[in-house]
């Protein structure tokens, strides 16, 4: 069901590459509630074509941005600021990739050039969106900004590997940034901590299926899918959070305050 809460509002949404991504449902769900958005994503992700099913479907444009590219990235945003005619409202910032999970490199031998790479690629590009963002003024008044990051940033989940310490940057990078936009701008960023969902960057750690099934039995709502993960972004960009800023926020059925479960202690004793 739509309510009509990001109608007049202009967005753009990072890291939908195919169907299963939560940025895919952030943006089909951002068109539903009646916002314009622009699309973007890697060169490389672009050329695999799923996207422009999606750029189709909410009649979106496509703008090519690889975020570890400055030059890149400024484009992105000149670009959009071309098509709308103006700023944006809102952002999200949904990418993720470690060089040391793919290779199934082991936390406590991580390779640093993959190290530095997936720090660049998760956790910096936060950083160089926003300050790109702020020299352009591409952001409007009473903006809001939303990355999505794990539960791992705080406790530790040993196969997320080098990616723990990616979100962990990333979430303080909501807080500094936060701050300064706020005071300048009054932006909004918040970082949403969602539940571990079946898409190709969850899929690539390491025991991803007994991950999801435990984290099942230790959240009391349950897991949170993509859906409703997109709707919880959505609510963060309309007007109904305005003084919500710099807090990461969980998405997760209770998983982040829930000891034990009933579940669990079942399955132990079995
Ligand atoms: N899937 C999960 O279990 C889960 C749980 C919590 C948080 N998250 C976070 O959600 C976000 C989205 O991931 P997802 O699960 O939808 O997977 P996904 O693989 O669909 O999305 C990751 C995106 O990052 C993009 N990307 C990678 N390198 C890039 C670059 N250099 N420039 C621009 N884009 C680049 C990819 O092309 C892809 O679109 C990530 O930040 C991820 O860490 C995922």
């Amino acid at each position: 069901m739509a309510y009509n809460l990001l109608k007049g509002k202009k967005g753009i949404i990072f890291g939908a590459l195919n169907e299963q991504s939560i940025a895919w449902k952030v943006a089909q769900r951002c068109h539903e509630e009646g916002a314009e958005i622009v699309l973007t994503n890697s060169p490389l992700a672009l050329r695999m074509g799923e996207l422009n099913k999606l750029a189709e479907e909410c009649n979106a444009p496509v703008i090519p941005a690889d975020v570890t590219s400055n030059e890149d990235v400024t484009n992105l945003f000149t670009k959009s600021i071309e098509h709308f005619g103006g700023g944006v409202d809102f952002v999200l910032h949904s990418i993720g990739m470690s060089v040391n999970v793919r290779k199934g490199i082991h936390y406590t031998e991580n390779n640093y050039d993959f190290t530095h790479k997936g720090l660049d690629i998760s956790a910096l590009s936060f950083h160089r969106v926003l300050q790109t963002a702020m020299k352009l003024d591409a952001i409007n008044e009473w903006g809001s900004v939303v990355a999505l990051t794990y539960i791992a940033a705080q406790r530790v989940f040993p196969d997320y590997n080098d990616m723990a310490d990616n979100k962990a940057y990333l979430e303080s990078i909501a807080r500094n940034f936060g701050y300064q936009y706020g005071v300048k701008k009054h932006v909004r960023i918040n970082t949403v901590s969602q539940s571990p969902t079946r898409t190709t960057a969850g899929s690539g750690v390491k025991g991803f299926d007994g991950f999801v099934n435990y984290a099942e039995k230790m959240s009391p709502l349950g897991n949170a899918d993509a859906n409703q993960c997109a709707d919880y972004c959505v609510s963060l960009f309309s007007d109904l959070t305005k003084m919500v800023t710099m807090q990461n926020l969980f998405h997760d059925g209770g998983f982040s305050f829930t000891g034990v479960t009933a579940a669990v202690i079942e399955q132990m004793e079995k």
